[in-house]
């Protein structure tokens, strides 16, 4: 059995806190069973990669993991996303399609955000859950599968099952065995050590030297209550390395990046956090609009210049700073240049159509949820392919069309086409 240090780093978990340790203890043991599990913990714990270590250390590794956040899937959608659909059972439903359950037939499916599934979509799971059976949306053959269900919520299930929202059956069923991560609130000692790492993965990021807490920085972040807990955490690492000139942090600087810590009382949790989370994108926002607004003015100089000039070679040695501003360091070497009838031309290297493809091969018809990739058994190629015959179908093979809908240039889907002989 892998010990727990080896799973921290495998998964790359930080922290030594007792009750972190136990909770993966559990998931280590429980993980050659094909027993329910259900991660509980408040938001931004750390919940999502108890499933993942489950999946790995199972039997059924090698199977599909997929994740499903049920709380992102519409109501009207959800039982054909995760138990498919008979072609004509709804409108739009051009064909037969397979849902998640049959999809992970052998695996595993995680089931994030479990408290917000519909009443009606719960009676399915709990069909699942006592025999493996389920039936498609429009469908009335009974199909089996055989999945192993880990499913994690951050709200309080007893309130839910208490007010009629989550059945108590269904509930049971889920919390076999029941894995709670601790709030970072209660797990001081890790604190620090998580800021640190954070701090040092985005020096790495942004390419600029680590910031430091000086004691009593690193005490206020003790005292904190921290409601979005290693998320948060994570956050105010972000900002303060991205918006500090100093690298050096102290209280009262770090005190800014804490909503409520002046005063002693407990935050309240939910409009707090809402706000704070707010507050904080919007400055990482606004930084990159900033930037994004200098250069192009930077831009608008250099084109001046060229209108002005005519010629890039002057142009290029006089701009050579604004050159390099814009166009980065490093990078400057990708922007050669090239003669063309005597006349040098600045080239930049086209990165459009790689973004383009990247775009079409990450999209994907389970659209709520996630798949480990080394898991992947129905290819992104298929995947893609798929994407693209519908499309064209839906468009009457207008390639214009299906190209705007795909987000992809008309060239590159007919290269795409021609790819896949379609
Ligand atoms: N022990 C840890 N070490 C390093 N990073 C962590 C740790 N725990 C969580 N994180 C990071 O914190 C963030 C939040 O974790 P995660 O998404 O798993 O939270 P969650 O419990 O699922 O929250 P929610 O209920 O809001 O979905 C992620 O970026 C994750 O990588
Ligand atoms: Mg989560």
């Amino acid at each position: 059995m892998e010990s727990i240090q080896a799973i921290k780093q495998r998964f790359g978990i930080i922290g030594n806190n007792p009750k972190l340790n136990r909770a993966i203890e559990k998931a280590i043991q429980v993980a050659p069973t094909d027993i329910s599990v259900l991660v509980t913990g408040e938001s931004g714990v750390g919940k999502e990669s108890i499933p993942k270590i489950i999946h790995q250390l199972s039997h059924r590794k090698h199977g599909k993991y997929i994740a499903v956040n049920c709380g992102a899937i519409p109501e009207g959608t959800i039982d054909s996303e995760l138990f498919g659909h008979e072609k004509g059972a709804f409108t739009g439903a051009t064909s037969t399609r397979s849902g998640y359950f049959e999809v992970a037939d052998g695996g595993t499916i995680f089931l994030d955000e479990v408290g917000e599934l519909p009443l009606t979509t719960q009676v399915r799971l709990l069909r699942v859950l006592e025999n493996g059976e389920f039936i498609k949306v429009g469908s009335s053959k009974v199909q089996k599968t055989n999945v192993r269900i880990v499913a994690a919520t951050n709200v309080n299930m007893f309130e839910a099952i208490k007010k009629e929202k989550f059945r108590e059956d269904l509930y049971y069923r889920l919390s076999t065995i029941d894995i709670n991560l601790p709030a970072l609130r209660e797990r001081k000692e890790d604190i620090h050590l998580l800021f640190r790492k954070f701090a040092s993965d985005f020096a790495l990021k942004y390419k600029m030297p680590t910031v430091k807490l000086t004691d009593d920085a690193v005490n206020l972040l003790l005292k904190y209550r921290w409601n979005g807990n290693i998320r948060q955490l994570r956050n105010v690492a972000e900002q303060v390395s991205v918006l500090e000139q100093t690298r050096t942090i102290n209280a009262v600087t770090l005190q800014n990046y804490l909503p409520n810590t002046g005063s002693n009382l407990p935050a309240v949790v939910n409009n707090t956090k809402a706000e704070s989370d707010f507050s904080s994108e919007r400055e990482i926002l606004y930084k990159v609009l900033f930037d994004m607004k200098s250069d192009l003015n930077d831009l608008k100089k250099l084109t001046m210049e060229l209108m002005k000039h005519g010629g890039t070679s002057d142009v290029q040695k006089d701009n050579q700073h604004l050159i390099q501003k814009i166009y980065g360091e490093e990078k400057a070497d990708d922007y050669k240049t090239t003669t063309v009838d005597d006349l040098e031309v600045l080239s930049i290297p086209e990165t459009s159509e790689v973004i383009e493809e990247n775009n079409s091969e990450t999209e994907d018809k389970y659209h709520f949820a996630e798949e480990i990739e080394e898991e992947e058994t129905l290819s992104l190629h298929d995947k893609e392919l798929e994407l693209i015959k519908k499309s064209l179908e839906r468009h009457h093979g207008k390639r214009k069309l299906a190209a705007a809908e795909l987000g992809i240039s008309e060239r590159t889907l007919y290269r795409k086409i021609k790819q896949f002989d379609l």
